[in-house]
């Protein structure tokens, strides 16, 4: 019973520590951000806080991210990573590099490769495999470039590389290249460029920033009221 007592008063720090950071704050509103433009059904940050998978897998894995940089804590990360998967459903594996803004919806059943690359603001349904074809310990995974919406179900497999304001058709599977601005669908996947806007297409801003400009994409596509 002391045990968790300690336990909870340093969950209880860390969490106190973490949030008086303002680089800290800043990303945590980013998050919540992006699940509210990402889900229309995310009306309350706490109830986002505290019933979305997919994001505190990513959290998670940023922290892990940092550990698989250094040779002596490599180990921990991975173990550390397949006790996340048990809680969220979501693999990441601690070497995968992913950018910001990016959201895993119906977190479920989700792997992201080791040598996998994850552009920004990039959006992930449930049963997504990023995986390897290969048994090289090279660059085996996709990379995944920014704005890219990944359907249900797709796998992406290989050192591919899917460009930039494109989607993954639901259980899609791809082995080639996709083109920027296209959409790729079926098994094997066949690409073919978008028939209409994503509403992603890059917006400059005054200060150079495309983060935020992307607001629409995400209501592009009806199946996201599901
Ligand atoms: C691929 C996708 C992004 C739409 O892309 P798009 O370029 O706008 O495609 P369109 O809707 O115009 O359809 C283009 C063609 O691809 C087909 N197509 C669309 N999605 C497909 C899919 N997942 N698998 C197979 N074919 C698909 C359409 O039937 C259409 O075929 P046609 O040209 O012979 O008529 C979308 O269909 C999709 O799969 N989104 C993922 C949604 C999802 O996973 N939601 C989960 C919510 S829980």
């Amino acid at each position: 019973m002391k045990a968790l007592w300690t336990a909870a008063a340093a969950a209880i720090g860390a969490v106190a520590y973490g949030l008086s950071r303002p680089g800290v704050r800043a990303t945590l509103r980013e998050d919540l951000d992006t699940v509210r433009r990402r889900d229309p059904a995310a009306t309350s940050d706490f109830v986002s806080l505290v019933s979305y998978p997919g994001m505190h897998a990513i959290w998670a894995h940023r922290g892990l991210h940092r550990l698989w940089q250094n040779d002596t804590t490599k180990v921990p990360a991975r173990l550390m990573s397949q006790a996340v998967r048990t809680l969220t459903g979501v693999e990441i594996h601690p070497g995968a590099q992913i950018g910001r803004r990016f959201f895993i919806d119906h977190a479920n059943g989700v792997v992201i490769g080791e040598t996998s690359e994850i552009g920004d603001d990039v959006m992930l349904y449930h049963q997504v495999t990023l995986g390897g074809t290969s048994m090289e310990q090279a660059k085996r995974h996709p990379t995944i470039g920014n704005h890219v919406l990944v359907g249900a179900g797709a796998k992406i497999l290989g050192p591919v590389v899917v460009g930039d304001n494109s989607s993954v058709g639901a259980n899609a599977v791809v082995v080639k290249d996709v083109a920027a601005d296209s959409s790729a669908v079926g098994i094997p996947a066949k690409v073919r460029p978008y028939k209409k806007s994503t509403g992603a297409e890059a917006v400059a801003t005054e200060s150079g920033d495309t983060s935020s400009k992307y607001a629409d994409f995400e209501l592009i596509d009806p199946a996201i009221w599901i």
